[in-house]
């Protein structure tokens, strides 16, 4: 058992040396995609500079993100600082209908959108300045409010949106719903930059926004943006970097993937693809007979059975007989006569994978420092939204640990911060920036 379990904590490990080649090959992509030159990453612009703290007024914020849509009043009240005064979501899959299915067309989901709008619960009995739209995926932008999705990630498969204006979507949508209470689209953001802009509304020092949950993405301050030589938000959409280690589980995920070569260091990383590492793993240690059991139990014959959720259950049993996960054993996958061996190394798999994950992403994070700031000469906040940051046990040691083996440094002028619900608020952010003709 020992052997195997040692040969995969050696194929997933992430060593000093490999998190360096990393961060300066992460950092090399950057400058060559800033350059118009071959890069795995998009470089979207988002047309939006650092925010002033001063921005003010209510806002309704759309956010559709991996398995949710929410709508939220957000108060900006200036000086960096905001409330949240109403809120709805709703799940994107529920019984037999799924939004992001082929079989949805696009203006199904966008009037599921903009339906969700009128849900919301208290709404400002005084209207709204204007309304923001975090759209958590690849797309091109010549305006803040038009928005063209380049292709759909995380498995989203709604027909009909790839190469169209979601603006003019959701737009379109929120006239067939006719509500005088719905204001004017005035901005289109990603989810990472949303997160940038919440973080930044009151800590000037945030230059990187990035999320870890269903997906892995991440933006930056561009200091010098080649086209306006002024600051720009850009969106990498680093989830498609591929200079990457990867192991025969990796290989295997992305052929099976519904776009194979795509997306490489979100599949890696990112909490949608993690559980389905996690399965496969535990699918390899019972055909090996390194289990108990020899028979691979119903559920992890299903792909995408399992996700980051089922990992945090297993590494947060401390207990020393790992009762936490003879339970989730039995009540999630009707394991029922798991030894401690078992779990044992149930619980060695969850941690190596998530270690990687969290280590990777270190790594990709010191290679934007390293391009903002050679010398590493001022004080930066790196701003995570997510639910593998927030949630999942050990992450954030694991990811600030790397980010220090990387830079060579104790860094204390580095800061990492949890920035929750900054989709909505960004958008909120966001809609205030475009009022205010901040754009660039
Ligand atoms: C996917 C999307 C990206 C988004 C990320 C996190 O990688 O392509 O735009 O930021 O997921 O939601």
């Amino acid at each position: 058992m020992a052997d195997i379990i040692d040969e995969l904590t050696q194929a997933f490990a992430v060593s000093t040396q490999q998190l360096q080649t990393i961060s300066a090959n992460f950092q090399a992509e950057i400058q060559a995609g800033l350059h118009g030159k071959a890069s795995s990453f998009k470089m979207l612009r988002s047309l939006l500079p650092a925010p002033s703290a001063n921005l003010k007024g209510d806002f309704l914020s759309l956010d559709l993100g991996g398995t949710n849509a929410r709508a939220v009043w957000i108060k900006l009240l200036g000086n960096g600082r905001y409330t949240q005064k109403g809120r709805v979501s709703a799940a994107l899959h529920t019984g037999s209908r799924d939004y992001r299915d082929a079989g949805t067309q696009a203006h199904e989901l966008f009037d599921f959108l903009a339906a969700l709008l009128t849900k919301l619960q208290p709404s400002s009995p005084d209207g709204y300045e204007g309304l923001g739209f975090t759209f958590s995926f690849p797309y091109r932008q010549e305006s803040l409010a038009h928005a063209e999705l380049v292709t759909w990630t995380k498995g989203f498969r709604t027909n009909g949106v790839a190469g169209q204006d979601v603006g003019r979507l959701l737009s379109e949508a929120l006239a067939r719903q006719s509500l005088p209470q719905i204001p004017k689209l005035k901005a289109i953001i990603n989810d990472t930059v949303g997160t940038l802009l919440t973080a930044a509304y009151s800590d000037q020092n945030t230059g990187i926004g990035s999320i870890l949950g269903t997906g892995h993405n991440t933006c930056y301050l561009e200091p010098r943006d080649p086209r306006t030589g002024g600051p720009m938000i850009i969106n990498l959409e680093s989830g498609n970097f591929r200079q990457l280690p990867v192991t025969p589980f990796d290989e295997y995920l992305d052929r099976e993937s519904n776009k194979p070569g795509q997306q490489r260091l979100e599949k890696m990383v990112s909490g949608k693809y993690l559980g389905e590492l996690f399965r496969l793993i535990l699918g390899h240690l019972i055909s090996r007979r390194q289990c108990s059991t020899t028979d691979i139990p119903r559920l992890l014959q299903v792909p995408y059975s399992l996700n980051s959720a089922d990992m945090s259950i297993i590494l947060i049993d401390s207990s020393s007989n790992l009762r936490g996960v003879e339970a989730w054993l039995e009540q999630k996958i009707n394991f029922t006569s798991s030894t401690m061996a078992d779990r044992t190394s149930m619980k060695e798999a969850a941690l190596m994978l998530a270690k990687r994950s969290a280590r990777l992403v270190g790594a990709t994070y010191a290679g934007i420092l390293r391009h903002i700031d050679t010398t590493l000469s001022r004080q930066h906040t790196i701003a995570v939204d997510g639910s593998l940051y927030e949630k999942m046990p050990g992450y954030r040691s694991y990811l600030f640990q790397a980010l220090q083996e990387t830079l060579e440094i104790k860094s204390p002028q580095i800061t990492v911060k949890l920035v929750q619900n900054g989709s909505q608020i960004g958008g909120a952010i966001a809609a205030a920036m475009a009022g205010h003709r901040q754009r660039v």
